[in-house]
Parts: structure tokens; sequence; C-alpha cells
């Protein structure tokens, strides 16, 4: 965790660094957009969670850059993944007079008080990744398929056991995500109903005994949580036993589950690391995967995303329709969200360069 913390924050200081000489440029109150020309549509609001994760940090710097070249300006703050935070922040972004807001909500129903003042101000809403429940005052919903991310990671684990072609019984552990961000139920919905079938078989067994959501989320995605949970599995059901597969939904979790399985003495040829799942493909999760460490994790490109959220601001404000690809799935209690939803693909080992390489989201050089 150590040593992953340091590596994140020297990501997170670099990212920082550069998104605060970048806001600079394009905040409203900066002035230098004149100077480029690109005021064509006053100040996009984008409020982003946490800085902790570099996901989030690529997000912002994604979005900013794709309304820069659609000629916005852009106001970008980040929640620190405390909710009355983000609250107060896009407060503040609504009494500035941005013409739109992007947001992914830190906790999915605390934002319906200031939708309330952004739909007063006429300021259409984008909810950016997850979902914001309970409440009209959100247009539309750029994200991606997330019953699929957790699809792709079963699909994985029932792959590399060899569970189709008859193999097991294998021991699992379940993971799932924050309790208060809507992608969890996805996350974990589309995993487990891959994985449901072998557990009723008891093809897979969950030793711990935790299958249910309530018993396995983590919540704000915090890596420190769920090592601490995966601490408290290995000693509780597995003093004689070994575990051959954890679901985790994310790649911070992920690396905190590692550090406990190291801890226990995973990793050796009498011990061998279990399959072990994740998303984002975060960096230190993918030089990990090609360490041979985490087995899996899932890709999900921030760039494209970005480019979902900026052309559906694009066109609200220019009085068009955004494209939408489903209309169907994203029931958010009080009506359903139009949303537009890309599709995440599965990496490990065997695909990493291809994907994240030729790609271009990572270099070799980010890799080493
Ligand atoms: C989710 C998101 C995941 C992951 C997680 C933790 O909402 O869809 O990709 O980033 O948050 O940040």
């Amino acid at each position: 965790m150590l040593n992953r913390r340091a590596a994140l924050s020297a990501i997170a200081t670099s990212a920082v660094l550069a998104l605060t000489l970048s806001a600079c440029g394009q905040d409203s109150e900066g002035g230098s957009a004149e100077e480029s020309g690109s005021a064509k549509g006053g100040t996009i609001g984008i409020s982003m969670p946490t800085k902790s994760s570099e996901r989030w940090i690529a997000d912002g710097k994604n979005v900013v850059a794709d309304l820069e070249a659609k000629g916005y300006k852009t106001s970008l703050v980040y929640g620190e993944d405390d909710p009355e935070n983000q609250v107060s922040q896009i407060e503040n972004l609504i009494t500035k007079g941005v013409k739109a807001i992007i947001v992914a909500a830190i906790d999915n129903k605390s934002l319906n008080g200031v939708l309330q003042q952004a739909k007063d101000a006429n300021i259409p809403v984008i909810a950016y990744d997850r979902l914001i429940l309970g409440t009209a005052n959100v247009d539309y919903y750029a994200s991606f398929d997330n019953t699929k991310v957790g699809e792709l990671q079963a699909n994985y684990i029932v792959e590399k056991l060899g569970l189709k072609e008859g193999k097991g019984p294998f021991n699992i552990e379940l993971f799932a995500g924050s309790n208060d961000d809507n992608n969890t139920k996805y996350f974990f919905g589309g995993a487990m109903s891959v994985l449901k079938p072998y557990i009723d078989s008891k093809k897979l067994v969950v030793q711990s005994g935790q299958t249910g959501l309530t018993q396995v989320t983590t919540l704000r995605w915090d890596g420190a949580t769920a090592q601490k949970r995966m601490d408290d599995i290995l000693t509780k059901s597995y003093s004689k036993k070994k575990v051959d597969a954890v679901l985790s939904p994310y790649d911070g979790i992920s690396i905190g589950i590692l550090s406990a399985l190291k801890s226990d003495g995973y990793g050796t040829k009498a011990k061998p690391l279990p399959v072990l799942t994740g998303q984002d493909a975060e960096l230190a999760s993918v030089k990990s995967i090609i360490a041979g460490q985490q087995t899996q994790t899932v890709y999900k490109d921030t760039r494209e995303l970005a480019k979902v959220a900026g052309s559906m601001v694009d066109a609200v404000l220019n009085g068009k329709k955004p494209e939408t690809n489903d209309t169907k799935t994203y029931d958010n209690g009080s009506k359903v969200i139009p949303a537009f939803l890309l599709k995440p693909v599965s990496v490990d080992k065997s695909n990493y360069k291809q994907v994240l390489v030729d790609g271009g989201y990572y270099t070799e050089g980010d890799l080493k």
C-alpha cells in the first residue's frame, strides 16, 4: 500500500500541477481563454469525485481538453470524496454562471438540492460515469456498459479456473464498490449473473459466506478498507484453505487485496496468488498485471468518455439532441435518463500491449 500510495501521490502531484497550470488558462476567470479565441460557448463546470485515483485525474484532463477543443472554457473541481464538499463546489459553479455542468457524483443521492438550483438557473446537467439518483434534474448520462464490466470480470474468473470444463470446486471471495455509487450494483449484478450458477452448484465456494451485496461493499472504493476486509477473511476462513479467485470491482481495491494476500504468504509456487480482477487499467495495476500479480482489469477509455460528455454538452447548448444508445436501462427513480454507453474491454497480460499501448493510452515507458 505504501509503495502504491507513494507512486500515486507522485502521479497525483504531477497531474495536479498539470491541471493547476492548465486550469489557470481555462478557468473563466483566468482570461487566457479569450487570448486563444475559444470563448465560443462560455464556461462549462466539471465536478469530479477525487484526485486520489488516477482515473479521475485523467477524466478531468480529458473532459477539459475535449471541451476546449470544442471552443468552451472550463472550470474543473474535485470533491475529494466528500459529498458535502461536492455540493458546495457545484453551488459555486452555478453562482459563477456556468452554461452546463458535467458531474461524476461522489454520493448518488446527495446532489438533489443543488441540482434543483441548477435547474432553476437553466443549467443542463450531464451525469458522468456515475448516475445521479432521485432527481429529474439530470439531462443525460455518459458512461460505460456497467453490467458488462461485471460480466467481463466474472467471465475472466470462469475461464481462468476452467469452470466451463468442469474443473473445481474452487474457493472465491467477492468484493463490490462503494454502496453510495450507483455503478456498484450494476458491476456486482453483472458479475453475479455469471458466478451465481457456479456458487449454487458448489463449483465455487465463498468460504467467508459473504455473498450479499451489502456484505461485500467497500465504502468510497478505498483500497485500505478492502485490504482490511481481505485480511480478516484470510484469518477467519482460510487458515487451512487457499483462496483461488477474488472478484474485485476496481484496481484500487485489487491492490489492497493483493497486499493482504502477500502478507498472508501468497505469491509462491506452493501458495500461488488467486485470479484477481479489477477495473480502470490504472498504472499500478497494469504494472502489477505485467509482473504476474493482479490478473486482469477492465479498461474504460476515459478519452472516449470525455468526448461523449463533451458532445452531449455541445449538443444541448446548441439546441440539438445528443446522441444516445440506451434509453431504457438507467432509471434513476425519477425518470429514465437517456444514456450513451461505451464498451468496456477486458485486459490481461496477453493483450495489454495491443489494447493499452497500441491504443495510445500508455506508452511502453509508462509501464516500466
Ligand atoms: C466507479 C467507476 C469505476 C471506478 C470506481 C472507483 O464509479 O465506474 O470505473 O473508477 O468508480 O473510482
